[in-house]
C-alpha cells in the first residue's frame, strides 16, 4: 500500500460559496422565490426571521447578495490568480425550476450556469456542485409543507436529471443536501426551514415530521445518485453533513454517554447515506415512538443500493456535552442548548469554539465509520475586517485558523492515511452570512465593499489571507507561513 506523504497530486484545493448567499438578483433571469428570499437579516442576539412571503419594507440581504450573479468573471479571474483547482457553489434550484413543481425548466436559469461553469473551466477550476443548499423554492413550501410531501421526491429527481444531463460534460463533483443533518436541532426553526423546507404548524410533533421528512430528502438524496451514475459513470456523488465532534465535558461517564447519544442524534444522515441502513438505534426508537413513518420497503432498497460515493463535509468547531442530574436516557438533543463550554477552546468573535484538532478527530472518526473518500467542503473562521487607509486588509487571525486545520488535515492525510480529496475553505469571497444574514461576519480571502444593511460599492479588494493561500496551494500545502 502505498505511503502518504503529503497531499495527493490532483488535490482539490479552492474555495466554497453557495447560490444564495451571493449571487443576489433574486428576480433575474426568471428566478422564483426560495426560502433564503423570506429570511431577514439577524445578528448573533437577533434571530433571522422568516416572513409570510416577500413584505414590502422589510430588508432581505440575499435579495442582492454580493450580486455575483453580475460579477462573477471578475470573481472567478481572482480565484484563478489564488490558483483555485476548484470551486464549490450549489445551483439555486429557483433559477431552473421557479416553483420547483413544473415539468420544464427554465432555459434562462440553465444558461446561467452554462456560463458561470464554462468561466470556471476556462481558468482549469473544476466546479463542485451542492444541488440544494438551504434555497428550495418557497412554493413547495407553502403548497406542499416542504419535504413533509412524498412528492417532493420527484420534484427534486427532475430538477436533479435536469442539471445532471445539462451539465454532463462540465461538472463532475456533485453534492445533494448541504449539511442535511443540521435539522437534527428541530428546535429551532432555522434549520428545519433551510434543510426541508419545514414551517411547524401549531401542536404538531415536529420531532416526528422532521424524521418523515429527511427521511423523503434521503431517498431522494440515494435516487439522484443512482440517476448520477446513469447519466454519467465518472461523476463522483457525495453527501454533505455539518461535522462538529461531540465530547464529553469530564470523564464522567454519564457525560460520556451524552455526548455519544448526541452524535448518534447528528450523525444517523450519514450511517444512511454512506453505509445504506437506518443505525439501530434509530429503528429501535423509532419504532418505540409509534410514529407510523411512511418508510417502504423500496425506501430501503433504494437507500442500500445507492450509497454516496464520497463523504464531502463542513468543519467548524467542536462542543461540548455535560449531563444533567435524573436527565432522560435519550438525551434529546436541543442544538445550542445541549452544549457546555468548552474551558480549553478559544472562541470566535461569534462564540464558535476554535479547535484544529477537533478536524483531525472528525476524520479519523469518518474514517472508522464509512470507509469513503473525504472531502472537506467547508471550513473557516467568521470575522470582522478593517480595511486600512491604503486599502490593505490585514487578517491574520485568518491565516491562522487555516494554518492550524490545514496542518491537522495534513496530520490525517500523511499520519493516519486518511484519504482526502481536497479542500474548499468557505466563503473564499465575502458573502451573507447563512446564520444570522450578516455581511460583517466574513470568511474570505477576497473582501467585498458591503455591510450589513445593503450599502458599499461592492468592490473587491485582496485580503493579506489571499496571498497566502496562493501560496499553500501553490506548494500543495507545504508551504504554510
Ligand atoms: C454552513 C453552511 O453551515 O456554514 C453555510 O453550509 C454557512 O451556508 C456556513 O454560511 C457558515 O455559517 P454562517 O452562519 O457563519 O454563515
Amino acid at each position: 500500500m502505498k505511503e502518504n506523504a503529503g497531499f495527493r497530486d490532483d488535490f482539490l484545493w479552492g474555495g466554497a460559496v453557495a447560490a444564495h448567499q451571493l449571487e443576489g438578483a433574486w428576480r433575474e433571469g426568471g428566478k422564483g422565490v426560495s426560502i433564503a428570499d423570506v429570511m431577514t437579516a439577524g445578528s448573533n442576539e437577533s434571530k433571522r426571521q422568516i416572513t409570510d412571503g416577500v413584505q414590502p419594507g422589510v430588508y432581505y440581504p440575499n435579495h442582492e447578495g454580493i450580486d455575483f450573479y453580475h460579477r462573477y468573471p471578475e470573481d472567478l479571474k481572482l480565484m484563478a490568480e489564488m490558483g483555485f483547482k476548484c470551486f464549490r457553489t450549489s445551483i439555486a434550484w429557483t433559477r431552473i425550476f421557479p416553483n420547483g413543481d413544473e415539468t420544464s425548466p427554465n432555459e434562462e436559469g440553465l444558461k446561467f450556469y452554462d456560463q458561470l461553469f464554462d468561466e470556471c473551466l476556462k481558468y482549469q477550476i473544476e466546479p463542485v456542485i451542492t444541488l440544494s443548499h438551504f434555497e428550495m423554492p418557497y412554493n413547495l413550501v407553502t403548497k406542499y409543507g416542504g419535504w413533509r410531501s412524498r412528492k417532493l421526491i420527484d420534484f427534486f429527481l427532475n430538477y436533479a436529471q435536469t442539471v445532471f444531463e445539462r451539465y454532463q460534460n462540465k461538472v463532475k463533483y456533485w453534492m445533494t443536501f448541504n449539511e442535511i443533518n443540521n435539522q437534527a436541532n428541530y428546535y429551532d426553526p432555522l434549520p428545519l426551514l433551510v434543510d426541508s423546507g419545514l414551517i411547524v404548524q401549531p401542536d404538531e410533533n415536529i420531532e416526528r415530521t422532521m424524521y418523515q421528512a429527511a427521511h423523503y430528502e434521503l431517498v431522494a438524496s440515494a435516487k439522484a445518485v443512482k440517476l448520477a451514475h446513469q447519466i454519467n459513470d465518472d461523476f463522483k456523488i457525495g453527501s454533505m453533513v455539518a461535522v462538529t465532534p461531540i465530547y464529553p465535558q469530564t470523564s464522567k461517564p454519564a457525560d460520556v454517554i451524552k455526548a455519544e447519544k448526541i452524535s448518534q442524534a447528528r450523525y444517523w444522515f450519514e450511517d444512511v447515506q454512506a453505509n445504506g441502513e437506518y443505525p439501530w438505534w434509530l429503528k429501535n426508537y423509532q419504532a418505540k415512538q409509534n410514529w407510523n413513518l411512511d418508510i417502504t420497503k423500496e425506501d430501503l432498497e433504494v437507500l442500500a443500493e445507492n450509497t454516496v460515493d464520497y463523504l464531502g463535509f463542513s468543519y467548524y468547531k467542536s462542543r461540548c456535552v455535560s449531563a444533567n442530574p435524573g436527565e432522560a436516557p435519550q438525551y434529546r438533543y436541543q442544538g445550542i442548548k445541549s452544549f457546555a463550554p468548552n474551558q480549553h477552546l478559544p472562541k470566535t468573535e461569534w462564540g464558535w469554539e476554535i479547535d484544529p484538532e477537533g478536524l483531525r478527530i472528525a476524520m479519523n472518526w469518518l474514517a472508522d465509520r464509512y470507509h469513503k473518500p473525504q472531502f472537506i467542503v467547508e471550513n473557516g473562521l467568521g470575522a470582522v475586517d478593517q480595511v486600512e487607509p491604503d486599502g490593505k486588509i490585514h487578517d491574520p487571525y485568518r491565516i491562522d485558523y487555516l494554518k492550524a486545520h490545514i496542518e491537522q488535515m495534513k496530520l490525517a492525510v500523511v499520519e493516519d492515511g486518511i484519504d482526502l480529496l481536497g479542500y474548499t475553505p468557505w466563503g473564499c469571497i465575502d458573502l451573507i452570512s447563512a446564520g444570522t444574514g450578516e455581511m460583517s461576519k466574513r470568511y474570505g480571502f477576497i473582501y467585498v465593499d458591503r455591510d450589513d444593511v445593503g450599502k458599499g460599492s461592492l468592490k473587491r479588494l485582496r485580503k493579506d489571507s489571499f496571498f497566502w493561500y496562493q501560496q499553500v496551494i501553490k506548494s500543495n500545502g507545504e508551504k504554510l507561513d
